[in-house]
């Protein structure tokens, strides 16, 4: 397995182009399941999550090109099939229940492997199998499997238990091709949903409510294949800016969407960095006097728990006390006993994290739980003195795009080497 070895306490500075949006990408290369034809997709990242969800889409019949170094995915799903999407690819990736929704559009069944628990907590399903079943499908578990079958998607009014990034994705998709209107309340409003949203309606979905808490969809009998470009990925673009602001660096993110990370711009400003911005670009800066905060992650537009570990390692080199309060997962404090070995300050009490700042964090050999947790100790690393070897490394491959060369890039000493535990 390679490792990151970084040379810490150099001051970053200079640009980083941010890729295509993950979350965003996962859900729209599924939803190109929903139309006969072949869709041409921009923009969309090379990364691991992304790879094993072309391998899920082929498996149930889709024929796919990707041109990484292009970044752009053509998938042709004339022919799908409800093959079972095997538990191996199901426990790398959660977002593999995302077919659920275009396998009961298309072929009325849909059999996926039950994702299991994760590093960050228990993420049960059941508000996606919930949706589907008041849209006409019935939902039985069999040796691990949930195997949903309907005779036809029917439009229904659904109140979600509680937001559900994933679970307003499903019945999105599910709810494009059904006949007659679903109204889905308690939505998520974040950008992922929002750009999955706008691509099936280039498709010919009639979606209206999309970025608020009630989505009114009216199905339609067929969705068309499209060109599409995937938008910036904002955690990406949120985790650069963190990692300049701890390294006291000048960092901007450019191909970037302000107001996808207003929260994360509002708290940097709170804690006394400069911040400016352009209509696709923003830029942190040192300030005069840094101080600590209060920051508690909530669905969008609050501050997002995917920015919750790197902004953790940003607090621990800041002047006086933080508390992060984490509502949205159970457990993603896993980064917390590794930067206990970098010299951090912190102490867990439910689901708060306090976070007393050192003057300087120091090197050591860490190991990376989950991706967001493994950009926590790459800005630890970064901003910390000595060198420091960050292993488990796969779990950045899955979500963060040219990570090594994208830092080189603003002047980090980082490399990746192969071997390691
Ligand atoms: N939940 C349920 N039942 C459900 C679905 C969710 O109880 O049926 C709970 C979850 O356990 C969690 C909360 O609801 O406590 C919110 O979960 P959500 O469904 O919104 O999360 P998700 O769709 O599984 C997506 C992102 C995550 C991100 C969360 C929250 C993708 C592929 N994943 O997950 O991203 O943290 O939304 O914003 O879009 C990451 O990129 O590192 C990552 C984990």
């Amino acid at each position: 397995m390679d490792i990151y070895r970084i040379r810490g306490g150099k001051t970053l500075s200079g640009e980083v182009q941010i890729s295509g949006a993950k979350n965003a990408a996962l859900p729209v290369i599924v939803a190109s399941l929903l139309a006969r034809g072949k869709s041409t997709l921009y923009n969309v990242p090379d990364l691991q999550d992304i790879r094993t969800t072309i391998r899920i889409i082929e498996h149930i019949g889709a024929k796919t090109e990707f041109d990484a170094e292009k970044n752009l995915l053509t998938i042709d799903a004339t022919d799908i099939t409800n093959g079972e999407v095997p538990y191996d690819l199901v426990k790398t990736m959660r977002a593999s229940i995302y077919v659920m929704g275009p396998l009961l559009a298309r072929c009325c069944e849909a059999d996926v492997s039950l994702p299991g628990g994760c590093a960050i907590g228990a993420r049960p399903v059941d508000i996606h199998l919930s949706g589907f079943e008041k849209m006409g499908s019935t939902i039985t578990l069999e040796h691990g499997t949930v195997k949903a079958r309907t005779k036809g998607l029917t439009g229904a009014t659904y109140k979600m238990p509680k937001i559900s990034v994933g679970a307003t994705i499903n019945l999105l998709m599910g709810a494009s091709l059904a006949k007659g209107e679903t109204v889905l309340e308690n939505c998520a409003m974040e950008p992922d949903v929002v750009d999955l949203g706008r691509f099936l309606i280039k498709m010919g979905a009639k979606i209206e409510g999309l970025g608020t808490e009630r989505i009114i969809v009216n199905g339609v009998e067929k969705l068309n294949p499209v060109e599409y470009t995937i938008m910036p990925d904002r955690i990406e673009a949120g985790s650069y800016l963190l990692a300049g602001a701890a390294c006291r660096g000048t960092v901007t993110v450019t191909h970037a969407v302000p107001d996808h990370i207003r929260a994360l711009i509002d708290a940097l400003t709170a804690m006394g960095f400069t911040l400016s911005e352009t209509k696709d670009s923003v830029t942190v800066a040192p300030g005069r006097s840094l101080r600590g905060l209060l920051v508690t992650t909530t669905p969008f537009p609050g501050f997002p728990t995917d920015l919750q570990a790197p902004m953790m390692s940003l607090m621990a080199t800041l002047p006086g006390i933080s508390v992060i309060i984490e509502t949205i997962f159970e457990n993603r404090f896993t980064h917390v006993p590794e930067l206990l070995r970098m010299g951090g300050d912190i102490t867990i009490e439910g689901r708060s994290a306090i976070i007393n700042g050192v003057p300087k964090l120091l090197s050591a050999p860490v190991m990376m739980s989950d991706l967001r947790a493994g950009a926590a100790l790459v800005i630890a690393a970064l901003a910390a003195e000595g060198e420091s070897e960050i292993r488990r490394i796969y779990h950045a491959d899955r979500g963060y795009e040219k990570l090594c060369h994208k830092l080189q890039g603003i002047g980090a000493d980082i490399v990746r080497e192969k071997g390691g535990m």
